[in-house]
Formats: structure tokens, sequence, C-alpha cells
């Protein structure tokens, strides 16, 4: 069923630099780089292209499709237009293979790292679409969780609480404020409508590398509260709500990434990168035809 698809021609390969943990110490880690105007003219324009990623599948999304075909049509369009998909052989950190695609598509109970196949969306799914480029040698990063035709209310008000995380995230994130202040704000929305938050993902700087300091716990983590949120930072904010268990299984056995929640209810996600100014995040991965802040689901 979840036959995966055929390995695309390699591109150099992508290390996979260990996403840090929350539990370990802040002092311990290789600290966040501080970006400087150029930098965040760089960071712009890779944000900018994968968004405009995101809105060349939107259309797509569409009971019917494969997820496997949501691929090609992302892998094509980033080598046409010059760059280069992040996904496609990164390293796996568990020893498992390499990621053998350009997204990740996670249906339903798959929290992270789907990996696209033969599978055909139906009336009724939800599937987070997790998109990666490099530009020029720079990351952007950012996912939209997509309803597959009519989605059980339920299952919407899910997707909805995870969209409001994401930006009671994204307005909680004050330069010289911490990062702890983020996972604080994701998990109180989170917990007042009734909704796990994974807690073994988190978001990350990005820049150069895909995943660097500093992790951005979407709970309140305690080491958090020492890593202040310095103007010329760049981070994702992405999280992730459970309808029931915040618990998640190991990554899958078969095929070393798809990871499902313990009790396989839905799981949804919704990312952005942002770079920290002065004045406050300005959010890199931004959609034309997208749901902005604010956006309603199913109506
Ligand atoms: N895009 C994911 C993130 O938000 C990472 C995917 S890594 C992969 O960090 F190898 F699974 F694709
Ligand atoms: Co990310
Ligand atoms: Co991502």
């Amino acid at each position: 069923m979840f036959r995966t698809l055929a390995p695309r021609p390699a591109l150099p390969k992508r290390r996979a630099k260990s996403q840090s943990k929350g539990g370990k110490p802040a002092q311990k880690r290789k600290p966040a780089p501080i970006y400087g105007p150029a930098e965040h003219e760089a960071l712009t324009r890779a944000g900018r292209f994968n968004a405009e990623l995101m809105d060349m599948l939107r259309p797509h999304v569409q009971p019917g499709v494969t997820t496997a075909k949501l691929d090609e049509l992302a892998y094509e369009y980033t080598r046409e237009h010059g760059h280069r998909p992040a996904t496609l052989g990164y390293e796996n950190a568990h020893g498992g293979r390499d990621y053998p695609a350009s997204i990740c598509t996670s249906v339903n109970e798959v929290v992270c790292h789907g990996i696209p196949s033969d599978y055909v969306l139906k009336e009724g799914d939800i599937v987070n679409v997790d998109l990666t480029s490099i530009v020029d040698g720079w990351y952007g990063d950012s996912s939209e969780t997509f309803l597959v035709g009519e989605v059980d209310p339920r299952t919407v008000d899910l997707v909805q609480a995870t969209f409001d995380s994401l930006w009671a995230g994204i307005h909680a994130a004050k330069p010289w404020g911490t990062v702890f202040d983020i996972g604080r704000a994701i998990f109180s929305l989170a917990r007042d409508r009734g909704y796990g938050v994974v807690r073994n993902f988190q978001g990350h700087g990005l820049g150069e590398e895909f995943h660097q300091e500093p992790g951005i716990p979407h709970y309140p983590e305690e080491h958090a509260k020492n890593v202040v949120l310095k103007p010329g930072m760049c981070f994702t904010i992405e999280p992730m709500l459970n309808a029931g268990t915040h618990d998640t299984g190991k990554p899958d056995r078969r095929d070393g990434w798809s990871v499902r929640t313990k009790d396989r209810k839905p799981s949804a996600q919704f990312e952005h990168t942002l770079f920290m100014t002065d004045h406050g995040p300005d959010v890199l991965t931004l959609t034309q035809n997208g749901p902005a802040e604010g956006h309603q689901f199913g109506s």
C-alpha cells in the first residue's frame, strides 16, 4: 500500500546536523548564528521561493492525487528554478536510510516525515505538506496541513487549533524575549482547545544549514528560558498537535521515517520560517494563496 517511490537522481548528500533535543542545557550547544542584512535578504529569497512552491502545489492537493505526484511536482518546479529540495538524500539521524523524497507528506495519524508514495489522497483525509528548499545555499522551510475534500468537523477543529497555535507562537516571539515564550503560548492554546502537543520534534534554527540552534520546543520547556531571541536569529516554529495523546511512536520500521501518533488519532502541523528583527519577527514563508493569519478552515 505505502510502496515508496523510485529514487531520484542523486544530488550531493546533505548531512543531518543533530537537531538539539529540549533537554540539553543551552550552554553546551553551538550558539545560534546572528545574521546581518545581507543574510536576511538571502533568507528572504529562500523563504519566498518555498512559499511559491507551496502555492504551486496547493491546487493539486485534491482527492485522487497520489502523494508521489505532489513530490514529483515539487521536485520538477524546484529544479526548474535552479534550486534544491533539502530533504532529498537527507541523512537519517536514527541510522536508517537517507530520506528518499523532495517533500514530506504526512497523512492523518502521521505526525511528520511521511514519505510520498502511491497512496491516493481521499475525501476526508488531512495531509501535511512540508517543504524545504535550498536557494543559493540558504534554507527556507514551511508546511501546511490541507483538508482533502470534506473533512470531519472534529478534525477540522484540530487543524484550526494547530494553525492558530502557530500564530500564537509567532506573536509570542519577541526580540530579546526567550524561546520559552513561544512554547508557552502554543501549549496553552492547545491545552485550552483539548489537544496534545508533540514534544519529541521541535522547531529549529536554519540558515546555511537545515537544523541548527536555536531549538524551538512547542511546549514550556525549562531550558528554553535561557535562550534569548536575538535580532538576527532565523528559526522555524512548527507545532504538531494531536487529537489524542501527545505521544508518538518511533519512526516506521519499514520506511525508517514516518512518525505516527501512539493512539493513531489524527495529527496536524503548520510551519513558518521567521527572521527576528529589532521590531519583531519577519515571517519569511507567507504564501499568496494559502491560509493567512485568522483564516477559518472548513468555512
Ligand atoms: N522539513 C522538516 C522540518 O520542518 C524536516 C524534514 S527532514 C526529512 O524540519 F528528512 F524528513 F525530510
Ligand atoms: Co522545520
Ligand atoms: Co519543515
